[in-house]
């Protein structure tokens, strides 16, 4: 085959190998491919298996046309690549061996020998000239050993990858499924671990013109290199690949294969695009290993099995841990007969996984499906599968209105002073306009007396909040009114103004900014300040804080424990009683009895 009109391909197929590195099932054989570049001197690319010297070497003799090698290009010293470097000294003793520092070193421990005389030590940046065509090397340390360069001709824009762009399969048949299933179950079961070092890699491709990639397994590639380039993008930073959810699962008497079996199909039902099953014990576990890595959603269904649970299970995630699992939402579906405890040791194993989320919902079986671990499935699929259904025309609900809960709220401290005592208040609605004016919105309720003063002076601070803002910020300013509460009673001669006057925080905050208001745009209950800037000022590189990232770290969980009653979803006050009268007013935070809901 060749590559063009100087390179040519002298790889060779194995289809006698059973398991690829002593584990991977290669139902498709494998290629060990090596290439030549004919030139002035001439160049070899990496050597093959050891099962095939005598053909590598008759592909290469044929491919050489009676010319001697000048150069062995040694990119990797995994045995699949270089088990032939030794004889192919022995055969041709004027060729050089080029290969980086460390590569030099595995020689010396493979073989006994280093090639002293006989080599040239080659690193990032260097260059090989072979007259018309030069070789510029990139060190690619971890993809997949740590001795691995990678080469670039500059000539043709080929791009010999070693082990990267590789995939099972051999490439004397054709792959049914295209060269993206085999090369992601190829890429996460060898080199998954290493995701920040191909990442280093690929910035590196990204400066060179690539119109060839001949990787060190499967098929040279010429066609639409975006594609892969994005492939192997996804994959090295763990992107989500594809929609859909992976359940894999062990069973024993087939009581936890039977849940599996339900979940998948309500998962279905609820429009979840793509549903994988595999069977721990049974099936391929590496091509569960790659849906793992493929899909957002992961499934782990298995029994209590000695105090622990079932091998099976337990390689399976140290699979997926070995390789860097994360930034995925992981579900448990526990089996045990007497003292289930599965779903806590698989969830104990995701420890230290970088950016996983676990399901609020698990399954729990004791021995056989009933009707509470039926409900939990059912609460399970509609967790897994929520955006599916709201994707969907026919599920979608379209009038759910704490969608506005979603809208990326800051919150803010609005202070002021009304003539005789500072105010502050808490709000939600700061928005930049526009830049050229610079112009603020910002949303006021006209029941807080800060509304009116603002109104009086027209000019007001805006406080931005930073995350490591205490609960009791909230309480002074958010629970209390100004009217009859002196809220800087106890700092306003300590406490920082700005030039016009106004006192703001002096902590708790990453931001202050004096507004002058220019207009007001009447809302009905709330009134907006259209305003200039007139002075800003950066306190610190906290995060701003969030209306959700309060509600979920900041805000007291409200006490409902054995209360029966309503609670006010603000501030966590309970209302203990059998109805909430409804001009019912929170006593701590002021807000109405729409904002509390039923304890569960
Ligand atoms: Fe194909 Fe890492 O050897």
């Amino acid at each position: 085959m060749d590559i063009s009109k100087d390179i040519f391909y002298v790889g060779v197929n194995d289809h006698k190998v059973d398991l690829f590195e002593g584990q991977y099932e290669v139902p498709l054989g494998m290629a060990y491919n090596s290439y030549l570049i004919m030139d002035e001197k001439t160049a070899v690319m990496d050597t093959v298996d050891k099962n095939f010297t005598h053909e590598w070497l008759d592909n290469l003799e044929r491919a050489l046309g009676g010319r001697k090698p000048d150069y062995l290009v040694v990119q990797h010293m995994e045995p699949d690549h270089s088990a032939y470097i030794v004889n192919f000294m022995k055969n041709y003793p004027d060729a050089v061996v080029v290969s980086s520092s460390k590569a030099f070193t595995m020689m010396q421990n493979f073989f006994g020998k280093d090639f002293e005389d006989k080599r040239i030590v080659v690193g990032e940046g260097d260059t090989l000239s072979l007259g018309k065509h030069t070789l510029h090397f990139v060190t690619a340390p971890m993809v997949h050993w740590p001795e691995v360069i990678m080469t670039y001709d500059d000539v043709d824009k080929v791009l010999f990858s070693a082990d990267g762009f590789g995939k099972f399969g051999a490439n004397d048949v054709e792959d049914p499924e295209g060269w993206a299933c085999e090369a992601r179950r190829y890429y996460f079961g060898i080199v998954g671990k290493y995701g920040a070092q191909v990442q280093a890699v690929l910035k590196k491709a990204a400066t060179l013109d690539i119109q060839t990639i001949c990787p060190l397994h499967g098929p040279v590639l010429k066609e639409n290199l975006g594609y892969y380039l994005e492939t192997y993008q996804t994959w090295s930073s763990y992107g989500i690949e594809s929609d859909g959810i992976v359940i894999a699962y062990t069973s024993v008497y087939g009581h936890t294969k039977k849940a599996v079996e339900m979940l998948a199909d309500m998962l279905k039902e609820r429009g979840c695009p793509k549903v994988t099953v595999t069977d721990l014990a049974r099936d391929d576990m590496f091509e569960a290993v790659e849906d793992a890595f493929r899909y957002g959603r992961l499934v782990l269904a298995t029994t209590t099995y000695n105090a622990d649970i079932f091998p099976f299970m337990r390689t399976f995630i140290t699979h997926l841990k070995e390789r860097g699992y994360q930034k995925r939402t992981v579900a448990f579906i526990e089996n045990g007969s007497w003292a289930p405890q599965a779903a806590k040791v698989m969830r104990g194993m995701f420890e230290g996984c970088k950016d996983i989320k676990f399901a609020e919902q698990s399954v729990r079986i004791m021995s056989a499906l009933n009707d509470e671990s039926k409900e939990q499935l059912k609460s399970l699929a509609d967790e897994l599968c929520s955006d599916y259904e709201q994707r969907d025309e026919k599920t979608a609900v379209k009038n759910d209105m704490t969608a506005l809960f979603k809208i990326g709220y800051g919150l803010y401290v609005v202070t002021t002073n009304d003539g005789t005592k500072d105010n502050g208040c808490i709000v939600n609605t700061v928005s930049q306009l526009t830049s050229s004016p610079l112009l603020v919105a910002v949303g006021i309720n006209k029941a807080n007396y800060t509304y009116h003063i603002v109104q009086k002076t027209g000019i007001l601070n805006i406080n931005c909040i930073s995350q490591d803002a205490p609960f009791k910020v909230f309480q002074t300013f958010g629970f209390q009114s100004g009217r009859n509460t002196d809220k800087f009673a106890d700092c306003k001669d300590t406490a920082p103004r700005t030039d016009n006057g106004l006192i703001f925080l002096p902590r708790y905050i990453n931001a202050v900014m004096s507004l002058k208001v220019k207009q007001e745009v009447d809302l009905g209950t709330h009134g907006m300040f259209i305003c200039e800037v007139t002075e800003a000022r950066v306190m610190s590189n906290v995060e701003t804080m969030t209306y959700s990232y309060y509600q979920s770290n900041v805000k007291p969980k409200p006490e409902t424990e054995g209360k029966k009653g309503w609670v006010c979803k603000v501030c966590g006050y309970v209302y203990e009683g059998e109805d909430l009268p409804e001009d019912f007013v929170c006593p701590l935070c002021k807000h109405g009895a729409s904002d509390f809901e039923r304890i569960q």
